[in-house]
């Protein structure tokens, strides 16, 4: 190959191009995006299901409704659902405050709005749920089996505004930072109460708002966490000191990817959820309702909730037979399924492929350098060795997870030795020691079985049979 480092590699900006070796994927995947339909990825870990996944929904186009929900002054335990279009728009009344940079906040303040990255603390659009950088997810999500009891303390996976404090003039006093656009408000006391006069007087809540990522994932953790639920308030709707139902009902991931992808990773592991996701699909909305019995938000509901959304689910192959049967003639009925390639030929244009999956891990990495002609030859050897070991088969492999890792091992040797590019030693030394324990263990006792008697400071006795 007449390339001399992976730096001379234009790595493309449309994510759907950074995937490689999975064209046919790729080609549906456009498709899915553009017409709306639903997709399966079968394949083992490691070959882009997630990568592809959010591919996707960067296609899409920014969402266009924004939803609300109403109180409803003849049955407040019935909150009202209001659809805003771009023609309808709501012309949210907010006080003037004073705009700040996200750099010029502190950086929990920028990492909780969405804009900076816990991982590299570099700052993107807090439409993104990933880090533009370096791949990493901004808004983790902490949910809990108590979350309905925690009101107001739960922590959303991202949030609108920020409490703090700060010093004025000798006096502590509370401020708040707020996300508008890729600005961020300092809210200070007399904002604030401006603010909270205008809330009362609206009555109604912003569920989904326009700015939504396009993008959510889902576990399946819980019921809650897919399907959204109305928060528990201990003096229930009391007129003085309880809260109005509509305050507490929470988004599930269904309508949170309304006109976005949702993605579940392992379908087979949502269980008995999968029966609901068939609903919403079905429906294309969902109600919201109190999911624990003894919370005070179980007598609440909420129809006709949106939750119209691209499904994007992956599985293993061992695991298809655990996903739902109608669901799973949902998805082929209005979508695809693909079998993801596990490795591909070794000739030139892959070759180059390959060059440039390298390139990708280290520019997103952004913190190891390139990596030299040498590097890159060994790196292919080892991308040939894999296919044969794994797949049985003369080529390359595509469970390119396997090689992120020793590529970034790679990188921060290169860094701790001060040189100024990857060379083929650092990746030889990084995939002989990249490799999984149990290949380390064989090696250095022989056997994975003398390697778990050595745990237990045992000796092997002579003659005794050998399982490992
Ligand atoms: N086809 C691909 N093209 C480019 N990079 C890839 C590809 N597949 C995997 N990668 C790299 O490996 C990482 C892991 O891939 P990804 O998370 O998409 O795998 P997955 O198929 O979802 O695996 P799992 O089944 O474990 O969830 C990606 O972030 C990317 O860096
Ligand atoms: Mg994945």
């Amino acid at each position: 190959m007449d390339i001399s480092s992976t730096a001379e590699v234009r790595i493309p900006s449309d994510p759907m191009l950074q995937v490689i070796g999975q064209d046919e994927a790729v080609k549906i995947g456009r498709l899915v995006g553009k017409q709306r339909r639903n997709l399966l990825l079968v394949g083992p870990p490691g070959t882009g299901k997630s990568m592809l996944a959010q591919a996707i929904a960067s296609t899409l186009p920014k969402p266009k409704q924004e939803v609300l929900v109403l109180h409803n002054p003849e049955k407040p335990e019935r909150p009202l659902i209001q659809i805003n279009t771009s023609t309808s728009r709501r012309i949210e009344k907010k006080p003037v405050a004073e705009l700040l940079d996200p750099n010029m906040v502190p950086a929990f303040v920028a990492e909780k709005l969405g804009f900076r990255c816990r991982r590299c603390a570099k700052i993107s659009s807090p439409d993104a749920s990933t880090c533009f950088f370096c791949g990493a997810d901004k808004y983790r999500k902490v949910r809990g089996p108590f979350e309905d009891l925690l009101v107001g303390v739960g922590v959303p996976d991202r949030e609108e505004r920020v409490h703090t404090t700060r010093f004025r003039d000798g006096r502590e006093e509370l401020i708040v930072f707020e996300r508008r656009g890729d600005k961020i408000a300092l809210l200070t006391q007399k904002e604030l109460a401006k603010m909270a006069e205008m809330q009362q007087k609206a009555q109604f809540k912003v569920l989904l708002p326009l700015s939504r990522p396009n993008f959510v994932q889902a576990t399946g953790a819980s019921e809650t966490e897919l399907l959204g639920d109305v928060r528990h308030d201990p003096y229930g709707s009391h007129p003085a000191i309880g809260s109005l139902p509509y305050t507490r009902v929470v988004p599930g991931a269904v309508h949170e990817a309304h006109e976005g992808v949702l993605f579940i990773d392992e379908l087979s592991s949502l269980g008995r959820l999968q029966r609901y996701l068939l609903t919403a699909m079905q429906e294309k909305k969902y109600p919201i309702s109190g999911r624990n019995q003894t919370s005070t938000g179980s007598s609440v509901r909420v129809d006709g909730v949106p939750a119209d959304f691209i499904l994007v689910a992956a599985a293993n192959i061992n695991d298809l037979s655990h996903i739902l049967p109608p669901l799973r003639s949902r998805i082929i009925g209005n979508g695809y399924e693909i079998l993801m390639n596990t490795h591909m030929e070794d000739n030139e244009a892959n070759r180059m492929k390959m060059v440039q999956f390298f390139a990708q891990e280290i520019v997103r990495d952004g913190r190891i350098p390139h990596m030299d002609g040498g590097a890159i030859e060994e790196m292919l050897d080892f991308a040939r060795r894999k296919a044969k070991e794994i797949e049985g088969v003369s080529g390359l492999t595509l469970r390119l997870r396997l090689l992120s890792g020793a590529i970034k091992m790679a990188g921060d040797l290169a860094i701790t030795e001060g040189k100024e590019m990857i060379g083929k030693d650092e990746v030889r030394f990084a995939i002989a020691n990249s490799r999984p324990i149990e290949e380390q263990a064989r090696e250095k006792y022989g056997s994975w079985f003398k390697a778990s008697l050595a745990d237990y400071g045992m000796k092997k006795e002579s003659g005794g049979s050998e399982v490992g």
